[in-house]
């Protein structure tokens, strides 16, 4: 597969199978992805990747936690304006299809929206971090190393 194939071919992916890369490989993925360009070199992210018994417990602490407990930044603006309004009505309406969830089924959007903090069953979990005092071109950076 070459670049241009991987790009074309790249999908956010929402079930897993259970097994574990070796953990060599998963490191070998972080390091080719700190070959990223940042503003001044900085390379403004930290990093954890998190696999079997400490992943569980991470896991589990998250089910535990109220959602209140979340601080939740908001992940779009308010009022969200076109054209991207429409683009995420359609994107929340095809995934809840796809799952076979009806718009009056609240329960189960939140059973999916809960998978989420699951990983969606990914047998490893690589959680990405940046210094809250970091500004808007750091995030950029870090969205290249992503
Ligand atoms: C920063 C970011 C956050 C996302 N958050 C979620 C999420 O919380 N749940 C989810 O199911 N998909 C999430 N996605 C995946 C998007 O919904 C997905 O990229 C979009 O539907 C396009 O589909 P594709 O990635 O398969 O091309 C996220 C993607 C990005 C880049």
């Amino acid at each position: 597969m070459d670049v241009s194939e991987a790009l074309r071919r790249r999908r956010s992916v929402r079930a897993f199978l259970p097994e574990a890369p070796p953990a060599a490989l998963v490191q070998a993925l972080l390091e080719q992805a700190g070959q990223a360009a940042s503003g001044g070199n900085l390379q403004p992210w930290r990093v954890l990747a998190l696999a079997g018994e400490p992943l569980r417990e991470l896991l589990t602490a998250v089910a535990a936690a109220a959602p209140e407990h979340n601080p939740g930044h908001s992940h779009y603006p308010p009022n969200l304006w076109e054209p991207y309004r429409t683009r995420r009505f359609a994107n929340g309406e095809d995934l809840y299809r796809s799952l076979g969830l009806s718009r009056e089924d609240k329960a189960g959007r939140m059973q999916q929206f809960a998978r989420n903090g699951q990983f969606f069953g990914a047998p490893v979990g690589v959680m990405v971090c940046i210094d809250e005092r970091m500004g808007a071109a750091q995030w950029i950076d870090l969205g290249i190393y992503l």
